[in-house]
C-alpha cells in the first residue's frame, strides 16, 4: 500500500495539514504516516492534541532562538535518517516555513513526489516576507502537485509556467479546520477570557510574530497597542502572544499594568477562532489570520506593507496599514469611531475555500499515485 507522508513542523502548518490527515486516514488504500519536524514545540503539539493527531515521527529540531540554517539543517538531517528507514510515496508539505522547504528539497533529493499544499502564493518581494516568499517559490521548483488554494495562486504558478496539469486549485485547508471546529463547544481556560467573552466590551484581537517586523518595528507595535489602549478605555485589547522571545521583548515592556489590555500564551486553536468571533477588529501580520477572520465578517487590518493574499483586501474587508506606529494607532482608533467605515469592511466573504479542500488535496495525491481521479476544483 503507498505510503503518504505529510511533514509538518509549526502551528499554522498543523492547523492546515489536520484536515489533510483526517482525509488521509480515511482512505482505506493508502497509509498516513506523519512527520513532523518540531520546529515548534508546544504550539505545535496544541494543534495536534486539538487534532487527535499522533506523529509517527518526531524530529525534534527546536532550539531557543533558532537560526534558520538550523532548521534547514536539522531538518534534512532528520529525514535522511528517516528516509532511509521510511520511504514514502509521496510527502506532503505545506505553506511556505523552513520546515516545508526543506522537507521538499531532503525529498526530492530522494526522488520522492513533493505534494505542496498551498501554493501559488505571491508577495512579489523576495524579501517581504521573509523567508517566507522565497520559501514557496523554492518548493515550487521542486514540487510534483500544486494545490493551489485560490485562481489568484494557480495564475502566479502559471505565470512561472508550472504545467497546468500539475495544478489543482483545491480552496484553503484553513477552512475546513474551521469549519470542523466550529462546530464544537468551546470555553475559555483563561478566566479573564471567559468573562470578556459576557461583557458587551469591544475587542480588538492582536497577533504578530513576524521577522521582518522583530526589532524597533516591533517594538513601535508595542507602543502603538499601549496608546490605542489608553485612548479607548472602552475597549479591550486581546494579545495571545507568540511565543518567540524576540517577540516577547520587543512587546510586552510596554503593555504591563493597562486593565484594558489581556496577555495571553498562545491560544488553543479552537480558543483563538471563538475569540475571532467575538472581536470587534482583528490586528495582525499573521497569514493565517487573514483567511480565518473575513468567515467571521471581522474587519482585519494587516500591519505588512504588501500580502500574497488579496482576495480578502480585494473584497474590503482586509486593509493593509504597514508598520508605523503613528498609522497604526490611527488605522485602529479610526476603525473604533467611524461607525461607516467600520460597516464598509465588516463583511463576512469566504473566498478562501468551501470546507472541502482537504477532500480535493486527497483526491488529486489519489490521482498522482495512478489510484484515483481529480474532483472539480474550488470555484469562488
Ligand atoms: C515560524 C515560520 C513562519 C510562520 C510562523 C508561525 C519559518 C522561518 N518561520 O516563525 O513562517 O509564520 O512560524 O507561527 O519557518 N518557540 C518556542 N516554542 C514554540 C514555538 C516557538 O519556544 O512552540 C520559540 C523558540 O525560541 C524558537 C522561536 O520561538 O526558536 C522562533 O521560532 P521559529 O519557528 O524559528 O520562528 P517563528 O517566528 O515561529
Ligand atoms: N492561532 C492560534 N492561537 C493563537 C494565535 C493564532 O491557534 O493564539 C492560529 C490562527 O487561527 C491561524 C494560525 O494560528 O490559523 C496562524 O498562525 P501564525 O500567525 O503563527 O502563522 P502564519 O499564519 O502567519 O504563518
Amino acid at each position: 500500500m503507498p505510503i503518504i507522508m505529510p511533514i509538518y513542523g509549526t502551528r499554522p502548518e498543523a492547523i492546515k495539514m489536520a484536515p489533510i490527515i483526517n482525509s488521509l486516514n480515511m482512505s482505506p488504500d493508502m497509509d498516513c504516516f506523519v512527520t513532523v519536524t518540531g520546529q515548534h514545540r508546544d504550539m505545535l503539539d496544541q494543534v495536534n492534541v486539538l487534532f487527535d493527531i499522533v506523529p509517527d515521527a518526531d524530529l525534534d529540531i527546536i532550539q531557543q532562538r533558532q537560526s534558520l540554517n538550523s532548521i534547514l539543517t536539522r531538518t534534512v538531517d532528520g529525514l535522511d535518517q528517516l528516509f532511509s528507514r521510511t520511504r514514502p510515496d509521496a510527502v506532503v508539505v505545506q505553506g511556505d516555513t523552513t520546515t516545508s522547504t526543506a522537507g521538499a528539497i531532503s525529498a526530492f533529493y530522494h526522488g520522492i513526489p513533493v505534494v505542496h499544499v498551498e501554493a501559488g502564493l505571491r508577495s512579489g518581494d523576495l524579501f517581504s516576507p521573509f523567508p517566507e516568499e522565497a520559501n514557496r517559490k523554492l518548493t515550487s521548483q521542486v514540487a510534483s502537485l500544486h494545490l493551489a488554494p485560490t485562481s489568484v495562486s494557480k495564475a502566479n504558478l502559471l505565470r512561472e509556467n508550472i504545467d497546468h496539469r500539475d495544478v489543482v486549485v483545491t480552496g484553503n485547508t484553513v477552512i475546513d479546520a474551521l469549519f470542523a471546529t466550529a462546530k464544537k463547544t468551546i470555553e475559555f481556560s483563561d478566566d479573564r477570557l471567559e468573562s470578556l467573552s459576557s461583557s458587551a466590551r469591544r475587542i480588538v484581537l492582536v497577533t504578530t510574530h513576524r521577522r521582518e517586523n522583530q526589532g524597533e518595528t516591533m517594538h513601535g507595535i508595542g507602543r502603538a497597542l499601549a496608546r490605542i489602549a489608553d485612548a479607548e478605555p472602552g475597549v479591550t485589547i486581546v494579545l495571545p502572544v507568540h511565543k518567540n522571545p524576540a517577540v516577547r521583548e520587543a512587546v510586552l515592556p510596554y503593555l504591563s499594568d493597562r486593565p484594558n489590555i489581556i496577555v495571553t500564551e498562545p491560544l488553543a486553536y479552537g480558543e483563538f477562532t471563538r475569540m475571532l468571533s467575538l472581536a470587534h477588529v482583528v490586528l495582525t501580520d499573521s497569514g493565517g489570520v487573514q483567511e480565518e477572520a473575513p468567515s467571521f465578517g471581522k474587519p482585519v487590518l494587516v500591519m505588512r506593507d504588501n500580502t500574497e493574499r488579496p482576495e480578502a483586501v480585494a473584497a474590503g474587508t482586509v486593509r493593509l496599514i504597514g508598520t508605523d506606529e503613528s498609522r497604526i494607532y490611527k488605522e485602529v482608533t479610526d476603525l473604533l469611531r467611524n461607525e461607516e467605515s467600520y460597516l464598509s469592511m465588516a463583511n463576512a466573504v469566504n473566498p478562501y475555500g468551501d470546507g472541502r479542500a482537504a477532500e480535493r488535496s486527497v483526491a488529486a495525491i489519489r490521482a498522482l499515485l495512478g489510484i484515483g481521479e481529480r474532483m472539480d476544483e474550488f470555484l469562488l
